[in-house]
């Protein structure tokens, strides 16, 4: 029996996957070179060696600079497409992928720009490949909840295209209690809420997601293992984490794969499910991710399937996708 190949085969879907997170050097170079912007590297090799994080921040510094060759529709267009293929190649068959519209409306890029790159791929992914897709609008923390709000306002022609709103960037000062008006918004426009809580902030974020956001999943959540009553509750509720096991490693929030505390997160109940981040930049795709993980901690193939069953029953796609991916 083949574990590797068991993995490489067996539906997966991915519900944490920054769009952003998977601009690969290569096209980071090509598409500077397409819109004549100079990167600071010399090379794509340059570029790959700057990847060492010690944390969270040190590492937003350089997707924040990467993203900045996005400027076309057809860039947008070009990134999710990149993304699609590396879903086809590796049976990924539906993924909810989180787009950070404030890093482009920052720089002058009209959000229209952005997400009509995204649903266009998305369509052709959809077409060409049979996966299904639904985006995640995320704001970012360390900026104001008005600037939220304000991009809140700016998607409302495009609601069609979002399923949910998320939050992401400096978890460090930025609890979610910042943003209670905003998500309480998204809500009344019908979307669904995530939030990253408890990646390097206490779970307290955690549990202040839940009940002040009121978010259906937690991004990555690891830390919520501090507060044992916590932990009862989000196993009780079944409350999806999307745990990033590389990202947590290239960020330091645990110091190797080994040290991770997925099988504690497991046998405790929670309903965890695997994701890769921002591929790009942590070194693998959600497939690598699953592969590693089964390697060092043994899983079985019922365990990996479990795993994915997790991410469906986690997921936002329609009952009938659901049972067609199970
Ligand atoms: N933006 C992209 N990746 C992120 C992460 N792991 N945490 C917070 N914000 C992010
Ligand atoms: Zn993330």
């Amino acid at each position: 029996f083949n574990q590797q190949e068991f993995i490489k085969k067996i539906a997966k879907l991915e519900l944490h996957l920054h769009i952003e997170g998977s601009l690969e050097p290569e096209l980071m170079f090509r598409l500077a070179q397409r819109n004549n912007i100079t990167l600071p590297y010399a090379s794509v090799e340059a570029l790959k060696e700057a990847y060492q994080f010690n944390n969270l921040q040190e590492f937003l510094d350089l997707y924040y600079q990467g993203a900045e060759v996005l400027q076309t529709e057809q860039d947008f267009f070009d990134l999710a497409w990149a993304y699609f293929e590396t879903c086809h190649r590796d049976n990924v068959l539906h993924t909810e992928v989180f787009f950070d519209p404030q890093t482009h409306t920052e720089r002058g890029i009209d959000i229209g720009t952005v997400i009509n790159g995204l649903s266009r791929a998305k369509q052709q992914a959809h077409e060409q490949f049979g996966i299904s897709c639904e985006y995640i609008l995320c704001f970012l923390r360390h900026l104001s909840e008005d600037s939220a709000i304000a991009t809140l306002e700016a998607a409302k022609p495009y609601l069609q295209h979002i399923i949910g709103a998320g939050l992401d960037s400096s978890e460090q000062g930025h609890p979610p209690e910042k943003f209670q008006q905003v998500f309480g918004m998204a809500k009344q426009l019908g979307l669904k809420r995530v939030a990253h809580a408890g990646e390097e902030g206490p779970a307290a974020n955690v549990a202040n997601a839940w009940q002040l956001l009121d978010v259906s999943r937690i991004d990555h959540g690891v830390r919520c293992l501090e507060d044992e009553a916590l932990v009862k509750r989000l196993a009780a509720a079944k409350m999806p984490l999307t745990v990033c096991p590389f990202s947590n490693v290239k960020l330091k929030v645990v110091e190797h794969l080994r040290e991770h505390p997925l099988p504690e997160m497991l046998e405790k109940g929670l309903a965890v499910t695997i994701n890769s981040d921002d591929p790009a930049y942590f070194g693998g795709y959600l497939l690598d991710n699953l592969q590693a993980c089964s390697e060092t901690f043994a899983w079985s193939p019922q365990q990996i399937a479990q795993l994915c069953h997790n991410a469906v029953a986690a997921s936002y796609a329609s009952d009938q996708r659901k049972s067609e991916l199970s």
